[in-house]
């Protein structure tokens, strides 16, 4: 199965500029594979930070870019389903909501790299050391980043890098909620070393998700998005 596939982008607004970029040129599938994974990091970062309005530009562009004719076939069910979990994700009024389609998102991401037996080799990353409250987050971060490649790759190693991340102890202080959810995010962690299935890790995914954005949401307090997305 050869891997030039051209995927033509639709000119909707959130697109424009990457069509300029691209000076009007189909997309080899690397290219288009960059793009599906900046947007649906953009995606799950704002579901971190608990920012439902920044969840929507980046999930139309996933759930209404076009893939060309020449796509094989047996690719189509991947391709729809990853749109439809798109589309609830920007279509979401709830962050929980939001969090789950965007693991699933990720999931079908994963399925259709393991289906053709073809995907992703992600650059390593260090665990961040820094201490305090901050560490903490940092370092959450980095677990929710290797969990979601080990998702997207798919990757056993990467996900189970990201489950042993979360292995630490809770934060102390805050509200009764907010040691609540942390307590939580470790429960989780707990879960995901254990969970072999990719469709029970999305799940799992998509609680944490939930999960961060829910503290950060109670805490007032939490990552702030870059600028553009
Ligand atoms: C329809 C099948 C399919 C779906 C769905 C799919 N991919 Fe891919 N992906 C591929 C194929 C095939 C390659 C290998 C392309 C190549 O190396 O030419 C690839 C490669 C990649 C790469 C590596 C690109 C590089 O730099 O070599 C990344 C990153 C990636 N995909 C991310 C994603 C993300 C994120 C999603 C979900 C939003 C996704 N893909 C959904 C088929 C798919
Ligand atoms: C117990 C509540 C709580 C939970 C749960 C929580 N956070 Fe946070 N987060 C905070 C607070 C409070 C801050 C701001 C304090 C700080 O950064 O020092 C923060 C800040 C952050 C930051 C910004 C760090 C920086 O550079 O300043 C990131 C990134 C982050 N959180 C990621 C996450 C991720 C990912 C999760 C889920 C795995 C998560 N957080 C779960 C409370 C929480």
């Amino acid at each position: 199965m050869h891997t030039h596939i051209a995927l033509v982008v639709r000119a909707t607004a959130a697109v424009v500029v990457v069509a300029a970029l691209a000076c009007g040129q189909p997309q080899t599938t690397v290219e288009h594979m960059e793009q599906h994974f900046e947007e649906v990091d953009a995606v799950k970062d704002a579901i971190i930070a608990g920012d439902l309005t920044a969840v929507k530009q980046p999930a139309a562009w996933l759930a209404e870019h076009e893939a060309a004719a020449d796509l094989p076939g047996e690719w189509e069910p991947f391709v729809a389903d990853m749109k439809a979990a798109a589309k609830t994700a920007e279509d979401a009024t709830e962050i929980s909501v939001a969090a789950v389609a965007t693991a699933e998102m990720a999931l079908s991401c994963g399925a259709c790299h393991a289906a053709v037996g073809q995907g992703t080799a992600f650059a390593f990353m260090a665990q961040p050391e820094e201490t305090g409250v901050t560490g903490h987050m940092l370092r959450h971060s980095w677990a929710l980043d290797q969990l979601w490649r080990g998702l997207v790759g798919p990757s056993d190693e990467l996900w189970q890098q990201g489950a042993q991340g979360l292995d630490e102890a809770p934060i102390q202080g805050g509200s009764e909620e907010t040691r609540a959810l942390g307590m939580r995010i470790h429960d989780l962690g707990a879960q995901a070393t254990e969970a072999a299935d990719p469709a029970a890790r999305a799940v799992i995914y998509g609680e944490l998700l939930s999960t961060c954005a829910g503290c950060h949401v109670a805490a007032g307090q939490g990552p702030t998005l870059a600028a553009g997305h």
